[in-house]
């Protein structure tokens, strides 16, 4: 029997295996926090009502003690979960000493460090579950939709996404790269299949600590023959809605477990603005609105609010402080105080941090140079303007990938597309559609200096049948992060690598 489940068993008696995620005590009862990875469920234990024994065995109850747990179920909609179990008995199976994690705030290092035990508590739960409902959506979409999943190698002979982030191993004496993207071989399986799509992991070597860089992440990338750049960014906007919508209507409770405001999530609903590439820089620059809201000036107006907040809460931990010295202040209302400080420290830090960034996001905007890919803080600046996804596509070709399509109606341009995710997130989806002119292409694979003899396969492509064709990648963890409005990616997946980071 399953937490999830207990809905259908009202009234009856049932048997729970799982582990204390919390516990209380009162006068002659003991209040057990149960979770079995499907839900969480409180679980009376009455001195009354059971054994001696028993009672004694819920009393020695610690943190993460995994057990079994048998009683009747009882609605009660204030309860977590909206069910309580009234226990007639239990079985421990094993008490657990000083588990590491406490209930008290710990710091992002060290919960990390301890990832395979964080991977218990109640957010890191809802994460997970959350990032498989959208795997299973991300599934669910292309499989409806007529398309094939197929599976691209991860061991390749060169580069696709630019040769400075590449991961080099040993492939029986020669070298290989750990793949940056299944696209060249969705490619030549479009060709075979018509509509297809990877979905596998993604290695990137760049030495990038940002909450928004992985080592290894998962994409997903569809290839679809006769799509145009127009098709593509139709096609995208049509799949994230009907992912995020999926997540909207399965995943409540867990989307309120992450502290979610889900009505910025319906938005999703709305169309997605889709801007040039100059369009975009001059609303970055500030020389163009977006709803009468201008980015420099909002940015502006943001640091004087977040100074002036900072002045506010740290008075207010002054006072606290202060007041906590009181001789004779009862205990009580000294842990109030200390809670309420403990909770303002944490907005502070949070503060000073938005008061070290803004003012670099106001200066990179400023000086944005035209021409130029986006920065971290340039989506960072443009998103902020929005509610609901952004696409900008007609890219300059020089900053964006050898194999993108020139746009025949102005030759400076790539036919990229970029989705940008809202509230100051960014990058979710790279894509665009695929240069299908042989000289044009060998010329690039030239100007990004790779190796001819590489792409020999690749070029058949456009030999044999070649047809216009286009395609995207979305990061799972970019969308994870920001459908559960996280403030980095590496809460996004179960254990992250990144920079720095190969344990646990
Ligand atoms: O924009 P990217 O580099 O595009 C490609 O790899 C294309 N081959 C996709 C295609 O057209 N088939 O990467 C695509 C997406 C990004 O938009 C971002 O969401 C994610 O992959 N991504 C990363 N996620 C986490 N950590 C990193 N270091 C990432 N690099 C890219
Ligand atoms: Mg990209």
């Amino acid at each position: 029997m399953y937490i999830k489940d207990l809905s259908a068993h009202e009234g009856q008696e049932v048997t729970l295996k799982g582990w204390v995620s919390n516990k209380r005590e009162g006068k002659g009862l003991v209040f057990v926090i149960l979770r079995d990875g499907t839900g969480l469920c409180q679980c009376v234990v009455s001195a009354e009502t059971v054994s001696e024994e028993v009672f004694e065995n819920a009393r020695s109850l610690t943190l993460e003690s995994s057990l079994t747990i048998t009683g009747k179920v009882l609605k009660d909609d204030r309860q977590v979960g909206g069910y309580e179990l009234q226990v007639n008995n239990l079985n421990i199976i094993q008490i657990t000493q000083d588990y590491p994690i406490a209930k008290k705030e710990h710091g992002v290092e060290f919960l990390m460090d301890k990832r395979h035990l964080w991977l218990r508590s109640n957010r890191q739960w809802a994460i997970m579950k959350i990032r498989n409902q959208l795997i299973y959506s991300i599934h669910n979409f292309f499989q409806r939709n007529g398309f094939v999943q197929m599976d691209a190698p991860l061991f390749t002979a060169n580069a696709s996404e630019g040769t400075t982030n590449l991961f080099e191993t040993d492939f029986f004496g020669d070298p290989a790269y750990l793949s940056q993207s299944g696209q060249l071989y969705g490619e030549a399986m479009a060709m075979a299949l018509g509509k297809i799509y990877t979905f596998g992991p993604t290695f990137r070597a760049e030495k990038s600590k940002t909450r928004r860089h992985l080592a290894e992440f998962w994409m997903i990338e569809p290839e679809m023959a006769f799509y145009d750049i127009f098709d593509n960014m139709d096609l995208i906007e049509d799949f994230l809605r009907s992912i995020v919508t999926d997540v909207l209507n399965n995943c409540k409770t867990e989307l309120e477990m992450v502290g979610r405001d889900t009505a910025i999530l319906e938005n999703i609903a709305k169309p997605f603005p889709r801007l040039t590439y100059d369009e975009a820089v001059r609303i970055i620059k500030g020389e163009q609105d977006v709803n009468g809201v201008n980015s420099i000036k909002s940015l502006e107006d943001e640091l004087l609010k977040v100074q002036t907040r900072i002045a506010e809460v740290e008075k207010e931990i002054e006072e606290r402080e202060e007041k906590i010295k009181t001789p004779g202040m009862r205990k009580g209302e000294i842990g109030f105080n200390q809670s309420k400080i403990d909770q303002l420290k944490g907005e502070l830090k949070d503060l000073e941090e938005d008061q070290r960034n803004i003012p670099q996001w106001i200066a990179s905007a400023k000086n944005f140079e035209y021409g130029n890919d986006f920065g971290g803080s340039d989506e960072t600046v443009i998103t902020r303007l929005f509610d609901v996804p952004i696409m900008v596509y007609n890219w300059p070709h020089e900053v964006k990938a050898f194999y993108l399509k020139r746009d025949p109606e102005n030759e400076r341009f790539a036919r990229g597309v970029d989705v940008l995710a809202p509230e100051g997130y960014g990058e979710i989806v790279g894509g665009g559609e695929r240069e299908t002119n042989l000289e044009m292409l060998t010329a690039k694979i030239e100007e990004h200096q790779l190796p001819m003899e590489a792409f020999e396969w690749y070029l058949d492509l456009r030999r044999y049948g070649s047809v216009p064709h286009a395609g995207f990648g979305l990061g799972l963890e970019r969308i994870v992060t920001w459908v559960c409005k996280l403030p980095h990616v590496r809460e996004s997946i179960p254990f992250p690598r990144m920079y720095g980071n190969l344990k646990p």
